[in-house]
């Protein structure tokens, strides 16, 4: 069993394991002259934080454990702070060097560029960030490396062991994104094989048993291990006690038919009614914070609400208007972050607890935007939907960081109660596992079924999967990845139906449009529906902009990797036909048909007759085309196709002759 500590102490104390190791940890005070930079005020910042306290505690972990599970509140110092410990003492020395996960890329390049700016160096150099087509680190300079979960998976692909990292933090562990869960897995398989390898998983909620004892070796294993005086492989948890105040909660008496609305109200009347302090709102998504955003400004234009800066945060936002909620509020205002769970836990908003500038107030709507998949319908949609009581509590916790704090929940004290989950369901458990089961293959994983998942999904999901890419030519009948189109997919970063597109690019000679295609498509934010003032129509052709010069870095990448798997660049002069072709190549498994007689515009899916609907965005809305094949689907009323091009019903049989034949014998002829 592994131990809990919640350490309070003054004094270094002794621990007895059941196992009959001894672990301590101590909470001796530390020199402030540990990062050699004369910047006085950062370093003092940095000892105000929480583990700070706790830095003997865990470095002595990590020397003495294969795996240290830290556990502490948002805030409290964990991924800022962590990482240079290690670096301080002497991690990163011999070649190998410091990484530290985080499931979103918007996080990763703000606490790369806080801790740059903390150690006094450019970012990109001694501090530095991955992110999926985005690498800012320098291979001889580089010390610490924040990337996303998701491209430390793909690095596993050109080097499995990971055997560039000393030791590997796996951060915001409690959110149980889908690449944690496979990243978790697969570094348990890797840490037999490197028992020098040093992992720190943590997490702002108490979930960490579970992990725990995933990470906890056999009884024949442990006997083992202890004879070749390597760190002790059983888990060691660290619990960082916050010094968060106080969070009033607030409840709505009947439950509100609007949370948009509602939200909008809520933070009017605390900008009438509450002392000063920053107010934190928590929405969806984009659209329903651009509303809100909109909302607000209108009020605080006609006079009675001035004073409040409003500003929206989600993961597509440019980086200026990023900057913008990190910066300082400004003398006798009020700032209003609009937010998705994003800054549930893994972001810091600007916090200078002396002055207590930051955030006091936080507006819970009570709802995020999730990924939902279902297997049978092998639909996959982002959905709006209830959070658990763990993210209500996050949430909350977000308005105690500088002083006592309010939180407004909007809902009622009874739903909270009753109806609430106690947390959420891993990701994995609600995915697509597309792009999973092909990486886990292209890293020599063969029984996937077997393997050792932390929270196993669905075999139904897996079954999808693996049907899927069976019909793409990706794996063969005995589900091992094919050669070369199976390597090759599984090389490009992207969707596998779009890396087979790529792929069919070739054949078609139209490569340099399908790339075009498929950098616009792993943009999230490059659509920007143009309505409003003159300033604001300023402000998204800026951001446009800011996508356009993005868009193209992603296509010169993709070229560079179609290059290097044989694909010669090519552009077929404007024959869109080869172009729709390549799509029906790869997106197969999305097409539709137009329902005969339909009045109202709805097609089936082939593979499972699920209704559909060209979105109203598209210019194919209302044209409605017999057969149109999607690149995703989004569920309001209806489930609406988006990005759909219009094709020929022979060009499936020809892209994918097994599949439309097991899927239904002849769904060509009508
Ligand atoms: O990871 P954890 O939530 O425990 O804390 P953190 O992200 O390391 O943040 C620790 C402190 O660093 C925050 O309270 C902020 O004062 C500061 N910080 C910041 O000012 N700007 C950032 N981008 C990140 C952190
Ligand atoms: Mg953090």
């Amino acid at each position: 069993m592994s131990q809990f500590w919640k350490p309070g102490t003054e004094r270094p104390r002794l621990i007895d394991d059941e196992e009959g190791g001894v672990l301590f940890y101590s909470t001796s005070p530390l020199s402030s002259s540990s990062s050699g930079y004369g910047f006085a005020s950062v370093e003092k910042q940095r000892q105000r934080l929480p583990v700070y306290k706790y830095r003997t505690a865990i470095l002595y972990l990590v020397e003495t454990h294969a795996t240290a599970i830290i556990v502490g509140e948002t805030g409290s110092g964990k991924t800022t702070q962590i990482p240079q410990f290690l670096k301080e003492a002497g991690w990163a020395e011999g070649g190998r060097i410091i990484a530290c996960t985080q499931p979103r890329r918007l996080a990763v390049q703000s606490v790369a560029s806080r801790v740059a700016e903390e150690m006094g160096v450019k970012l990109g150099e001694e501090v530095g960030y991955t992110i999926r087509f985005e690498d800012v680190t320098n291979t001889d300079l580089t010390k610490i490396k924040f990337l996303t979960d998701g491209v430390l998976l793909r690095e596993m692909m050109d080097d499995p062991l990971l055997s560039k990292y000393s030791v590997i933090m796996v951060d915001e562990a409690h959110e149980r994104s889908l690449s944690t869960d496979i990243l978790l897995g697969l570094l348990k398989k890797i840490q037999r094989r490197r028992p020098e390898l040093r992992l720190i998983i943590s997490s702002a909620t108490i979930e960490a048993k579970k992990i725990s004892s995933f990470f906890s070796p056999s009884k024949r294993r442990q006997a083992l291990l202890t004879e070749d005086h390597g760190p002790n492989a059983e888990p060691a948890i660290l619990s960082v006690e916050g010094r968060g105040f106080n969070v009033e909660i607030f409840y709505v008496e009947d439950p509100v038919p609007d949370y948009l609305q509602a939200a909008v109200s809520t933070v009017l009347s605390i900008h009438d009614q509450e002392a000063m302090g920053d107010i934190l709102v928590f929405l969806t998504g984009q659209d329903d914070i651009d509303a809100a955003v909109q909302l607000l400004s209108e009020e605080s234009r006609n006079g009675q609400n001035q004073g409040l800066i409003i500003l929206p945060l989600y993961s597509g936002l440019p980086r200026a208007e990023q900057d913008l909620v990190f910066s300082p509020t400004p003398r006798g205002k009020r700032k209003v972050v609009v937010s998705t769970n994003i800054a549930e836990t893994s972001l810091t908003l600007e916090v200078i607890r002396w002055q207590k500038k930051g955030i006091v107030y936080v507006v819970d709507s009570g709802f995020s935007k999730q990924r939902f998949y279902n297997p049978i319908t092998d639909i996959e949609s982002l959905i709006v939907a209830p959070i658990s009581k763990a993210s209500a509590r996050q949430r909350a916790g977000r308005a105690g960081r500088v002083r006592p704090g309010k939180c407004y929940r909007l809902y009622t004290e009874e739903y909270f109660l009753k109806e609430m989950s106690a947390e959420g369901i891993p990701e994995i458990q609600r995915s697509n596992l597309v792009s999973s089961v092909i990486q886990l293959k292209a890293l020599g994983i063969d029984n996937i079924l077997g393997f050792d998942w932390l929270a196993s999904p669905s075999s139904e999901a897996m079954i999808r999967a693996l049907e899927v890419l069976y019909s793409l030519g990706v794996l063969d009948s005995d589900a091992k990845l094919t050669s070369p189109d199976g390597f090759q997919v599984a090389e490009i970063p992207l969707d596998p139906m779009i890396s087979k597109t790529i792929l069919a690019s070739n054949q078609y000679g139209c490569s340099e449009e399908v790339i075009t295609i498929a950098a616009l498509l792993s943009m999230q934010s490059i659509w920007i529906s143009a309505r409003g003032t003159e300033k604001e129509l300023d402000e998204v052709k800026l951001r446009f902009a800011a996508a356009e010069k993005k868009a193209l870095e992603v296509r010169e990448q993709l070229r560079r990797i179609a290059q290097r798997l044989g694909i010669v660049l090519k552009s077929c002069e404007g024959d869109i036909q080869v172009v729709r072709k390549a799509i029906a190549a790869g997106f197969f498994a999305n097409a539709c048909r137009l329902e005969p007689y339909s009045y109202n515009g709805m097609y089936k899916t082939v593979r499972t007759s699920q209704e559909v609907y060209v979105h109203p965005s598209s210019v194919l809305f209302r044209v409605n085309p017999k057969w149109v094949i999607y690149n995703s689907l989004v569920s309001t009323d209806r489930q609406y196709m988006r990005n759909v091009i219009s094709i020929d019903p022979s060009w499936l049989r020809e892209a994918a002759p097994h599949f439309y034949q097991h899927q239904q014998p002849n769904p060509i002829a009508h």
